[in-house]
């Protein structure tokens, strides 16, 4: 028998390894495949298209018998995956993340042979009808940026994947590099081939031992399809801001990852002062289905102005976490509430975060927004990377606006002072709060603040005052988005649960 067992980092951090080993045990043939994205099935295996999970060694013998209670039927028809819409996560499950011939067998290069085919230009027009947006969280028009670059008098050019994916709650960077690594080389050469670049950088944060080792295999594997074109990847040292673009180039430059003022932008002056594409893992992905399919096809699915699939993260205190790719539109209370299947903890949802450490709580009452990049900023939110977080009804929101602010003053570059200086004082300023609502746990850190005269005369609602006026300060003062964006959560959490904070009346922003 045959059996497929993901070699993906979080079915391995799951036991796939030691299930894959009791399966060989028994005389089967296993096969290392990328994740379907179910991650409460794994360690999931797959025997004749037919599904198992999640199982542990001891399980082995039961599936093997025929006797096991652990089938959920054939995969492909599970609900999380058959109601999905698969463009760039279509090979997900199916195939040898390092295998070109398994990549050609399902559809791969086909999106490059059509660039070439087409020519630059034709190849920017595909990506322009497409609709593609960053899908970093900034959601700027992927063929205006490649245009800006392709115009550019200067050479070299270079191409930049930022695979720095820091958001807590985010994944689908990390499993296409994993799962789909020819996808993402596939992606950059064709974006090399629009804008005239001869080199591509893949800038992947440490924390991913094994997205590097197959982004490495897969750049060399692939030099013959992609030539003259070459891909190398660099590593980055652990820094959430190094996900910033002009920070990211500092660092490749091997300078200290600290953000440069824009413009000049990137893709004037980008690595080495030369004309730079710096893409989204996700956003380079998607462009050899659209290659391959059509700009139009791709454009056809989407919501408003945001067009195509979105590969959406649901994570946190949820009972069906994983990968969900789907058109824009869907609504975020389907989202948690019919794909995620509410809290794992069975209490009801109170808040779910989206777009990462600096994207906004959204309470229940959101759950009508569709998702989407307008709608979401319409709310005071973004939806980021899309990476969802639930929360079930025992979190603390004060404690979550601390750890924003506390988020913000370790990660912040230091250039710029409502950052550097701003975050630090928010979390002082939210002890205070925490300390005078009666919320104990930091009262004792708050209390030398308190002791402070001019500070002892506040009362609960100056401290809030403070608190909007600081995220004010920080959200139009900083230079980039991660002072900008950290006043989001915290005034999302404010605004939504005031009585987190001791304030018997919402809070106004
Ligand atoms: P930005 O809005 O300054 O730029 C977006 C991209 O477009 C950049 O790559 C920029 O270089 C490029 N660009 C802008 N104008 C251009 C032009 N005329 N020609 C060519 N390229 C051009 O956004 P930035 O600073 O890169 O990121 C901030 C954004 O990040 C926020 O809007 C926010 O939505 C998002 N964000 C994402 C998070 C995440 O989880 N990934 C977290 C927080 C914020
Ligand atoms: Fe650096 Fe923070 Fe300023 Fe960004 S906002 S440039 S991280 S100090």
């Amino acid at each position: 028998k045959t059996v497929r067992i993901s070699d993906d980092a979080l079915a391995l951090a799951c036991g796939a390894d030691a299930v894959a080993a009791a399966f060989e045990a028994a005389g089967c043939t296993v096969e290392r495949v990328s994740s379907w994205g179910m991650h409460w099935l794994e360690p999931l295996a797959e025997i004749d298209g037919q599904g198992f999970g999640p199982l542990e060694p001891q399980d082995v013998a039961a599936v093997l018998a025929g006797t096991s209670d652990k089938g959920i039927g054939p995969i492909a028809e599970h609900p999380f995956i058959a109601s999905q819409q698969r463009f760039t996560f279509a090979r997900a499950g199916k195939t040898r993340p390092l295998s070109l011939d398994d990549y050609a067998a399902h559809g791969g290069w086909a999106g490059l042979a059509r660039a070439r085919e087409l020519g630059p230009e034709g190849t920017i027009a595909q990506v322009m009808e497409s609709g593609l947006r960053g899908r970093g969280g900034a959601g700027f028009p992927a063929a205006i940026k490649w245009t800006t670059v392709a115009k550019a008098p200067a050479t070299p050019k270079y191409i930049v994947c930022n695979a720095d994916e820091g958001d807590s709650g985010t994944f689908a960077d990390r499993m296409v590099m994993e799962g789909d690594p020819f996808m993402l080389i596939e992606g950059m050469a064709i974006a090399a081939h629009a804008v005239g670049a001869a080199k591509g950088y893949v800038y992947i944060r440490s924390e991913y031992p094994h997205a590097i080792a197959k982004m490495q295999a897969a750049a060399l594997a692939a030099r013959p399809h992609i030539a003259p074109f070459e891909v190398e990847v660099r590593v980055g040292a652990g820094a959430y801001v190094c996900g910033e673009e002009t920070s990211l180039l500092n660092s490749l430059e091997g300078k200290r990852g600290e953000v440069r003022a824009k413009p000049p932008l990137p893709a004037l002056e980008g690595l080495f002062g030369k004309p730079t594409v710096v893409n989204n893992v996700l956003t380079l992905a998607a462009v050899p289905w659209i290659l391959a399919h059509g700009g139009a096809a791709y454009a056809d699915v989407g919501f408003g102005r945001s067009k195509g699939t979105m590969p959406i993260q649901i994570a946190g205190n949820v009972k069906y976490g994983g990968l969900y790719e789907i058109g824009f539109g869907i609504t975020l209370g389907e989202l948690v509430e019919v794909v995620g299947g509410g809290t794992a903890s069975g209490r009801p949802v109170r808040a779910v975060q989206v777009g990462g450490p600096l994207g906004a709580y959204h309470p229940p009452a959101d759950f009508h927004l569709p998702f989407d990049y307008e709608s979401f900023a319409a709310a005071d939110g973004l939806i980021g990377h899309a990476g969802l977080t639930v929360f079930d009804d025992s979190v603390d929101m004060s404690a979550q606006a601390r750890f924003a602010m506390q988020f913000c003053a370790a990660e912040s570059c230091g250039k710029c002072t409502p950052c550097r200086l701003g975050s630090t004082r928010g979390v002082e300023v939210l002890d205070r709060i925490r300390a005078r609502s009666g919320r104990a746990a930091d009262a004792v850190e708050a209390l030398p603040q308190i002791h402070n005269a001019r500070k002892a005369a506040r009362t609960l609602d100056d401290e809030i005052a403070l608190l909007e006026d600081l995220c004010e300060t920080m959200k139009f003062g900083s230079l980039c988005a991660l002072g900008g964006f950290t006043p989001y959560p915290v005034l999302s959490a404010l605004r939504h649960f005031p009585e987190d904070f001791g304030a018997t009346t919402p809070a106004t922003e």
